[in-house]
């Protein structure tokens, strides 16, 4: 995710503004830049790649002013680029943004401004928050940052300086974190504590909808109608190891609760609020392109693996095309059959894991078509194929992939209505309708993680004395079950397997004693009835079930001596909620093992070699 940082006070603004960015450098970026307001004229430096290539270019080329804004750019639209890099300027270089966000609608506003002669120098949507308020601007920046956030759909976070408004800067957001700092002699915006800490531990979080108006020796908020409103200023007690994790203990909980943002943010800019329609040209894949595919495989490693068999029931079922799934590390091995009428999808949070990278390569070298479902803009799997669908979850630091594998889920979800849409399996009132139930996930992502974390937590010292777990599930909750025994194993070291309910009887249930918990997805699902059976057999062996269950379920309890229950949703939106559990159980239990839950032993985030 972008990092934005503001200064103004009575110090030189360039070096706070650049220790601020390096304090955001956790969450990742390809690019970076900072302006300046001094003596009522504008000044910006920009540079791709690390920071130090801007301080490098400070050095050469200094900047000096007491008010100024910062920037890291994630990109999203645009390359990595300079021009791409914010802050962005209107054509007059009066005023300059910074933005942390998606706006959805940018397209229509960039046609429209570029109607009325505005230029455009970048491929970003940041570029149009710009033109926008200099379109808006009578002499008043506020007025014209209020004017210009109504026309804006999506999320934001924003920082604007206008050279002709030398004594504040203004700030704004929706669906973006942005706070304020109140510090000695001067006041600071910023997308995260880390960025101010050193300055001051007094923070206003803004809330969403509010501008504020920063000057020196000033704050004041306002609502989008220019209302003033109040606020409450927090005094933060973290050290900055805790603040770069918002004050959760690890970065793997704190990850798995950006979740609801992580799978928005993947949806955003690609359905539209209004018109309910799909935007994936990124795909590369035309309609015409679609009904020339007559198979998909999809290849990946870990966790990415399991995303992909979600993406097998998830594809086959909405848009019946065959889907086979490889591990990557299998695929060239097996001397695949592949041709010009097969989709390779690879799956990958870094896009630079060794054995994906090949198998893309080795579906390449055969003429298959080749599409990325990638975190990491510009990584190595994403220079090879023919179209990517970057998934947006922001950086993420813990070995243990939890907001990747959400977002993935949320790429595969709209890849399953943009390819069931062009192989007329999907109506458009059916499109519309799908839309809307997946643009209600996040809130129910947020609303079920607050209900369960408490009960997880007692759960997982109960787990804590078993040695082995046996994680069962069926349908499209078959690979949350080998996902949630992954994350077991991976953080508290605890042996665990997934099963297919249904293989029970093939051999797991001789493994089934008072020693062998077992973790069941029991959802509402087509085959829950099925489901049931299987764990009756469990109980008749004195197996100890832990049963996650739809709500309103009584039925389970007759056999699980524990129920996790979940809101009721669509079974194919059932692995967005099933997992959370997982997630949780996994690191409660490796938290009470007191193993480093962010760097489990013998893991690499990324592995990039065989
Ligand atoms: C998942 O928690 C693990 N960190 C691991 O299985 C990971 O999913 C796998 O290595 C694939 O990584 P990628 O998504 O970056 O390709």
């Amino acid at each position: 995710m972008c990092g934005i940082i503001g200064y103004i006070g009575a110090e030189d603004a360039v070096d706070i503004l650049i220790e601020g960015l390096q304090r955001l450098e956790y969450r990742g970026y390809d690019s970076a830049g900072v302006a300046v307001c001094h003596q009522g004229e504008l000044a910006l430096r920009r540079e791709v790649g690390k920071l130090n290539n801007l301080i490098k270019r400070l050095a050469k080329e200094p900047l000096s002013g007491q008010m100024g804004i910062g920037h890291t750019r994630w990109a999203t639209h645009g390359r990595p680029t300079e021009f791409n890099a914010h802050p962005h300027t209107d054509n007059a270089n009066e005023l300059v943004v910074v933005h942390n966000g998606i706006i959805e609608n940018y397209l229509n506003l960039k046609t429209r401004l570029q109607a009325e002669g505005y230029h455009f120098v970048s491929e970003t949507d940041t570029e149009v928050i710009a033109h926008l308020i200099k379109s808006h601007f009578k002499g008043d920046l506020k007025a014209a940052v209020l004017a210009t956030i109504a026309e804006l759909e999506g999320a934001y976070a924003i920082c604007v300086m206008h050279a002709a408004e030398p004594n504040y800067l203004v700030a704004a957001k929706k669906n973006s974190p942005l706070l304020l700092g109140t510090g000695q002699d001067a006041n600071f915006i910023a997308s995260d504590v880390p960025a101010i800490l050193r300055h001051t531990r007094d923070i206003i979080y803004l809330e969403d909808e509010q501008l504020a108006v920063v000057s020196q020796h000033q704050i004041e908020v306002f609502d989008l109608q220019g209302q003033p409103q109040d606020y409450e200023v927090s005094h933060i007690d973290w050290n900055m190891v805790a603040a770069e994790k918002m004050g959760f203990d690890h970065f793997m909980l704190k990850e798995i609760h950006e979740q609801p943002t992580a799978f928005g943010q993947t949806l955003a800019g690609r359905v539209s609020e209004g018109e309910q329609k799909l935007y994936l040209d990124e795909l590369n894949l035309s309609p015409e392109a679609v009904k020339d595919i007559r198979r998909i495989c999809i290849v990946a490693c870990g966790t990415a693996y399991y995303a992909g068999l979600v993406g097998k029931y998830l594809l086959e079922d909405g848009a019946r095309i065959p889907v086979e799934v490889d591990l990557a590390s299998e695929f060239r091995y097996r001397r695949p059959i592949l041709d010009r009428h097969t989709l390779v999808i690879a799956i990958s949070q870094s896009g630079e894991t060794a054995d994906t990278l090949a198998a893309i390569q080795e579906a390449k070298a055969q003429g298959a078509k080749t599409l990325g479902i990638i975190n990491v803009k510009g990584s190595a799997i994403t220079r090879q194929v023919d179209g990517v669908l970057y998934i947006h979850a922001g950086p993420e630091i813990s070995v243990a992939s939890t907001k990747a594998f959400m977002a993935m889920l949320g790429a595969l979800q709209l890849l399953r209505l943009y390819l069931a849409h062009h192989c007329a399996q999907l109506n458009n009132t059916e499109l519309v309708a799908a839309i809307r139930e997946l643009r209600t996930v996040p809130r129910l992502i947020e609303e079920t993680l607050q209900k369960i974390e408490p009960q997880i937590q007692e759960i997982s010292t109960q787990l804590l004395r078993y040695h082995h777990c046996l994680y069962l599930g069926r349908g499209v909750n078959f690979p949350i079950a080998l996902e949630g025994a992954l994350k077991l194993k991976e953080v508290s070291y605890i042996h665990a397997e997934g099963y297919a309910a249904g293989e029970l009887k093939h051999g797991p249930i001789a493994l089934v004693d008072p020693l062998m918990p077992i973790i069941a997805l029991a959802t509402a699902s087509d085959t829950y009835e099925k489901l049931f059976s299987n764990l009756e057999e469990v109980k008749a062996r004195d197996g100890k079930i832990i049963a996650v269950a739809t709500e309103g379920n009584e039925s389970i309890a007759k056999v699980a001596e524990e129920v996790i229950y979940v809101p009721a949703v669509p079974e194919w939106l059932s692995p967005m909620i099933n997992v959370l559990p997982m997630q949780l159980l996994a690191y409660y239990v490796a938290l009470r093992r007191g193993f480093d839950v962010d760097q489990p032993r013998n893991l690499a985030k990324s592995v990039t070699v065989e």
